[in-house]
């Protein structure tokens, strides 16, 4: 290398570094202007008793993409994390250390407790509300129900609301897509469908960016719906997860050696991106 080649590539290294230095000042910049004033989108953790173990790893990674999500958003919302507590608060502890250092409002108070003097600004999302949402209010609050569940747990965000008598809404997905099995979405894609919202003002597009193309009613050249072509995949994935599950109902009564628990959680913690994204498409 010549010295002119050497000094070319110190001034594009500089520069490279440079470039990443302002953009995370300026994530850094856009997150604390939406703790002060972003729309505030709430995740209600107080679920973990209904999850499986998997189930839960799979709640904190959904965590987890909500958070880069919002760091990554041209709109950042002010996240809060409701019911951070007991089993939840460990299991985080546990696969997304880092999240302590989050700019976002994480409390073990429930929402209710935490939202006590405006609980008039509270929505739950649920996919069973007879409400569609319009449009993002900047003063309500929207309450996302932080469960893995592949919706066993029928109803259960939109009774919770009924029960506190605050209001509850769902998304207008059936307005602008047609989905080739229920609305139900995982929590970090309700998250990125308000962040996209937030950003376009726009709920196709915000749908379009966000749900993955295999939940699509997709239609052929005669105009003729079908299955979402890699319908299959889902099928597969449903099917990876139930054995699972089994298994670790047959392996509970022998417990594993809290070690071999965190090395199996360290490892699942560094599962390639693709079964990532599976495994939080699983709701
Ligand atoms: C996997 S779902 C949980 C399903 C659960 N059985 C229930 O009763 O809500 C995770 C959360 O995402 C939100 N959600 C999912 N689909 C939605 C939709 N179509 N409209 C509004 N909220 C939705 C709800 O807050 C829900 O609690």
């Amino acid at each position: 290398m010549t010295d002119e080649e050497r000094q070319r590539h110190i001034e594009e290294r500089n520069a490279r570094g440079a470039a990443r230095k302002a953009e995370r000042q300026e994530e850094k910049a856009r997150l604390e202007q939406a703790l002060a004033s972003g729309q505030r989108i709430c995740v209600d953790l107080a679920f973990s008793h209904l999850m499986l173990d998997q189930e839960n790893k799979s709640m904190c990674k959904q965590l987890g993409y909500c958070w880069h999500a919002n760091v990554r958003a041209a709109a950042p919302a002010h996240l809060v994390l409701t019911s951070m507590e007991g089993q939840m608060e460990e299991y985080m502890a546990r696969q997304v250390s880092g999240y302590k250092n989050w700019k976002a409002t994480v409390t073990p108070q429930p929402y209710i407790e935490h939202f006590a003097d405006c609980q008039d600004k509270l929505v739950y999302l649920t996919a069973d509300s007879e409400n569609e949402l319009q449009e993002l209010d900047p003063d309500s609050i929207y309450i996302i129900g932080g469960i893995v569940d592949r919706n066993r747990h029928k109803q259960l965000c939109f009774n919770k609301a009924e029960e506190q008598g605050i209001a509850h809404a769902r998304l207008p997905i059936g307005d602008y897509m047609r989905l080739a099995s229920s609305t139900v979405m995982t929590t970090n894609h309700v998250f990125e469908i308000m962040l996209k919202w937030l950003e376009l003002r726009d709920w196709k597009a915000a749908f379009e960016a966000v749900i993955p193309s295999r939940k699509r009613k997709q239609e052929d050249g005669d105009g003729e719906e079908q299955e979402g072509a890699d319908d299959e995949q889902e099928q597969a994935e449903q099917q990876e997860q139930q054995q699972q599950q089994q298994q670790q109902q047959q392996q509970e009564p022998t417990e594993q050696p809290a070690e071999q628990q965190l090395q199996q959680q360290q490892q699942g913690a560094e599962e390639p991106a693709a079964k990532r994204q599976a495994v939080a498409e699983q709701a």
